[in-house]
């Protein structure tokens, strides 16, 4: 009896933890779980695959992609951002299902002149709907150090984190009507590249490709994340990545800090763009409560 109970456990123990391996990936290494997207040689991978340059010279950006396509999970990278006279550039950090519905989780750093501030631009594309950007200045300097940036997605809400500050959150709200990812796996996206007809200045200011080449540093790639390739999403329908639930009190006061300081531009507040109603998502009971 004991004994035969004994096995019992110890079978659905081991069978959770196949299944928990099979479908989760832990760490991250830029060999071996991601392919070149494009740019070739100007992807440069070092450290064994732990770091890596990304580098736009005066003829071609680059930029890679995640073998595996991933529904929910945590996702962080390191990044360092092109210094000096950035102006034009795009370093991208994102999120993308493929396809004419697809979804779209994006972090993208807009490039300045020297000594002009980066901005930190966050959209969420879902069911092929876009449009939702809020976008903000750092409380530091992008391109001195590396800052970990973040995605933590689950079906409940989408968290953007910025060295573990939440910047934003973006509650389902499916059941009113508002689209919100939670049927398509994306794989994750790394680039560089020429995005002066519309960056800097709404594409005032061009690139200036006698800086080139510029580069951007990335390392620590960290995904949690439940792993749906060929279209096997069945396991990952509830994944939640596990620790990263909610909010807690101490991230709800960073946030409103952030909120209160860095915001450049939210969609939620552009009451000339909708004249005629903000999108539900944007009213008081469907953002999150920070207080
Ligand atoms: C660049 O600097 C200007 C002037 O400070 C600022 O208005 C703008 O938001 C900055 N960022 C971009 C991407 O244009």
């Amino acid at each position: 009896m004991a004994s035969s109970s004994y096995y019992g456990s110890l079978f659905l123990l081991l069978l959770s933890l196949f299944l928990w391996f099979s479908t989760n990936v832990l760490g991250g290494n830029f060999n071996t779980l991601f392919d070149n997207l494009f740019g070739e040689e100007r992807v440069d991978i070092k450290e064994d695959g732990n770091s890596m340059t990304l580098t736009l010279d005066e003829y071609c950006g680059s930029g890679i992609v995640s073998k595996n396509e991933y529904l929910f999970g945590r996702f962080d990278m390191k990044i360092k951002l092109v210094p000096g006279n950035s102006a034009g550039t795009v370093t991208a950090y994102y999120l993308s299902s493929v396809g004419a519905q697809h979804d779209e989780i994006d972090i993208e750093f807009l490039g300045n002149l020297t000594g002009e501030p980066y901005l930190l631009s966050t959209n969420v594309y879902a069911e092929g709907i876009g449009g939702r950007e809020m976008q903000f200045y750092l409380w530091f300097d992008p391109t001195e150090d590396y800052h970990m940036y973040s995605i933590d997605w689950n079906p409940e809400r989408i968290i953007i984190l910025v060295d573990n500050n939440p910047i934003r959150v973006m509650l389902n709200r499916q059941r009113i009507g508002v689209p919100f990812p939670t049927k398509r796996p994306m794989r994750v996206y790394t680039t560089l590249w020429n995005g002066d007809s519309w960056a800097t200045r709404w594409g005032e200011v061009k690139i200036d490709l006698t800086n080139a080449p510029f580069v951007a540093g990335f390392k620590n790639f960290n995904a949690i994340a439940c792993i749906a390739n060929q279209g096997q999403t069945a396991n990952c329908r509830n994944y939640n990545g596990g620790k990263y639930k909610g909010l807690d009190r101490e991230s709800k006061r960073k946030m409103k800090q952030v909120l209160s300081k860095w915001v450049v531009y939210d969609y939620c507040a552009d009451l000339r763009r909708y004249a005629h109603g903000l999108p539900y998502e944007c009213r008081k009971e469907n953002r999150i409560q920070l207080d």
